[in-house]
Formats: C-alpha cells, structure tokens, sequence
C-alpha cells in the first residue's frame, strides 16, 4: 500500500499548498492512503470545522490533531460527526471523539491510524502514550486485522519519538512524529521493519519560527515581553510529509521517502 502522511498543516499557506497540490501527489505517487495533521489548519490554532472539510476534499482519508486539538470550539461536536478526523489517544477522558480507528483503503485493505501525545517537555500531562498504543496495537495485529498501520506521535522531544518507534517496531508500517515543524533527516525503516521519521515537518512557510510570522516571537525571546499574537506566516509553504510503501501481506514498510515540495526549503533533484 501506498501511503502519504502530511506534516502540521500551518495556517492558511499550509492550508493551500495541501488543496493545490496533494491532487498532483495523489495522482504521481499513485497514493491509496493519505493521513493529515491538521492541528494548526485554523490561524495556527487547531481546525475548524469548514478547514477540515476542505483538507478531506483535498484527498486527505484521514486528520489527525494534537495538543491544539480543541482550540476551536466547533471541532468539539465536529469530531463527532466526522470520524476520519482523529484526536490523541491519550488527550483526556473525557475528550470527544476517537484516537484511533481502523479505515477501508482501496480493495478493502484495512488501514488503522491512531495518535498519542509525548509526555517529555510538553505544556501539560498527558497519560502515558506507551501504555495506550500498546492497547490499540495488540487489538490489532498487523497483517491480520489491519494490512497498515500508522501511528503519529506528538511531541517535542525527538528521543521520546525514537523510543515509540523501536516500541512499535515491527507492530506498525509506520511510526511518524509532528509538532515541532521542523522534518527531521532520519526517515529510515528500522530493524522489524516499521517507517520512522522522527518529525515530518509541517506544511507552512518556512520563513518564519515554526510557522508563525518572526517579529512575535523574536520580540518574547529577546525581551521576554510580548505585545501582540502570533499570526501564521503567510509565504509560500513548503508541503513537508512521508511517503511510505508497505506490503500487503505483513504490513511492514518496504519503503520511505521524505517529501518536501514547494516553498523555500531544499530538496535533492539529480
Ligand atoms: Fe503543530
Ligand atoms: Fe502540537
């Protein structure tokens, strides 16, 4: 199966270069499974309801959130409406929604996609995220009950991202990390044969600090004062995602690709 997960969509740039230009990587990659993270779709802050329905017309099967997930409010009765979006596993109890669900791709193949919050320098306590992926993991066995599985992980610290995937090593097709927008160069397939990249990067325009315009944050890391709120950059952005191919029958990745297209961050051409 072919899939492509999308970093931290970013405001209104990161909103367009999805719409305009995941068609193209639909067609081109030939893709049968797309999975978006949407946390900062909506100013930078969350997704509303109207900029969830234009990532899934866009060709995304599936949004996941993050610690923003809630900021606005409409997505609190919307994420009950619509279950391709996901919220974190381990966001709250009482949170609404799912984190994790098992989707039909194409042929009927069954693709489960979940997400858990790190717990390692984030701004408040979340469950343990091991205990629960592990939950949702044993009831679906890769290569029985699901032919694909990704899992985002989210959070800050890259060492708590590479500890998920050697513990899902082998249980899914893909363990991918998000929110801190910056696309790490380690996507590798690790030894029992799951897809890692410890952050996608985001989807938004890269001049900028992580996604939002400079002068705000520049003006609180220098002087320790703020005076205005953040606004999302709003240059061309960059698409930044992994692009996984997995067998069938075992369900682990065959192969990883970083993907980075358009905007101002570098990529290889020969
Ligand atoms: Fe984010
Ligand atoms: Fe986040």
């Amino acid at each position: 199966m072919k899939i492509l997960f999308i970093g931290d969509v970013m405001g209104r740039a990161g909103r367009t270069a999805v719409i305009e230009r995941l068609p193209r990587l639909r067609e081109a990659w030939k893709l049968d499974f797309v999975v978006v993270n949407g946390e900062n779709a909506t100013s930078g802050m969350g997704l509303n309801a109207a900029h969830a329905k234009s990532l899934l017309e866009a060709g995304a099967d599936c949004l996941t959130l993050g610690d923003h997930a809630f900021d606005q409010r409409d997505m609190l009765q919307f994420i009950e409406q619509e279950p391709r979006i996901l919220r974190p596993l381990n966001f709250s109890k009482v949170a609404p929604g799912k984190g994790a669900r098992l989707f039909t791709a194409s042929g009927g193949r069954k693709v489960l996609v979940t997400q858990v919050l790190g717990q390692v320098f984030m701004k408040r306590a979340f469950d343990d995220p091991f205990s629960a992926v592990d939950t949702v993991l044993r009831q679906h066995p890769l290569g029985g009950m699901a032919q694909a599985i990704l899992v985002d992980v989210h959070c800050e610290a890259t060492s708590e991202k590479m500890g998920m995937g050697h513990y899902c090593d082998g249980r899914a097709s893909v363990v991918v990390g998000t929110h801190t927008h910056v696309p790490t160069a380690d996507a590798q397939i690790l030894p029992g044969g799951t897809a890692f990249q410890s952050d996608a990067g985001m989807c938004g325009d890269y001049n900028s600090v992580i996604g939002m315009e400079k002068d705000e944050p520049l003006r609180r890391f220098i002087t320790g004062m703020s005076k205005g709120r953040f606004q999302p950059a709003a240059g061309e952005a960059t698409l930044s995602g992994l692009y996984v191919e997995t067998d069938d029958r075992t369900g682990k990745a065959v192969r990883v690709e970083m993907i980075r297209d358009g905007g101002r961050l570098s990529q290889a051409t020969p």
